[in-house]
């Protein structure tokens, strides 16, 4: 079931030495293939990482999480940088119109990094990170390092932005979950009165 699966789910940042076989990594790949994207654009890239060099180059890039090292397998999310017309700066116009002016001048590479609809790779990674979960893999969401260096090392296009990287592999040690905040803290139901 889902939540027993969510609920066991938490970062893992120590991987045992053991590959994850080809058909287990196709499965993750298949979860994020599958998910929802606003009009369907499916505005991404998903980059395999198995090298153990390349892996250690990225940990480095990673103003130097170390325990990257131990990962198996890393998947770098792209977005790929949607026309400014369709799903682009005409879409965050719309949502903000007292904004529209200014969206409207932006320079934009400045709009584009800025707005690289990296909240849509978040989708797919999370389906990743749970069909990994099914096949008893660990992983880690990683957003702390250099983009623009990263898209080097890896000689990605000027339109592919990482946005993330998920860290992959067997847990090196029993997986804790961290506490949540309750349901009550978070929910708001209606209208509620909220003091300004
Ligand atoms: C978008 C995103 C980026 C993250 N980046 C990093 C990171 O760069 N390094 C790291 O060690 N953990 C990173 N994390 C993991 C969070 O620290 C972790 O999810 C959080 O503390 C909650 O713990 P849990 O995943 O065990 O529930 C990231 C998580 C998310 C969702």
């Amino acid at each position: 079931m889902l939540l027993d699966l969510l609920k066991k789910r938490c970062s893992v940042r120590k991987f045992l030495e053991k590959d994850i076989p080809k058909e287990t990594i196709n499965y993750i790949l298949e979860a994020g293939r599958l998910s929802p994207s606003g009009g369907n654009e499916q505005p991404w890239k998903f980059g395999v990482i198995t090298d153990k060099g390349l892996i250690k180059e990225i940990s480095k890039l990673a103003y130097n999480q170390k325990w990257i090292e131990t990962a198996n397998l890393l998947i770098v999310l792209c977005t790929t940088i949607v026309s400014d017309e369709r799903g682009g700066r005409d879409i965050q116009m719309a949502r903000f119109p007292k904004l529209k002016n200014k969206i409207k001048e932006m320079d934009k590479e400045l709009y584009s990094k800025l707005n690289q609809e990296e909240h849509q790779t978040k989708i797919p990674g999370t389906h990743m990170v749970l069909a990994a979960l099914e096949h008893g893999i660990g992983s880690t969401w990683i957003s702390y390092f250099k983009v623009d260096e990263l898209s080097k090392l890896l000689n990605l296009p000027k339109n592919y932005i990482p946005s993330e990287i998920i860290a992959f592999g067997y847990p090196a040690k029993e997986m804790k979950p961290v506490k949540k905040k309750s349901i009550d803290e978070i929910l708001f139901y209606n209208k509620k009165l909220f003091k300004q």
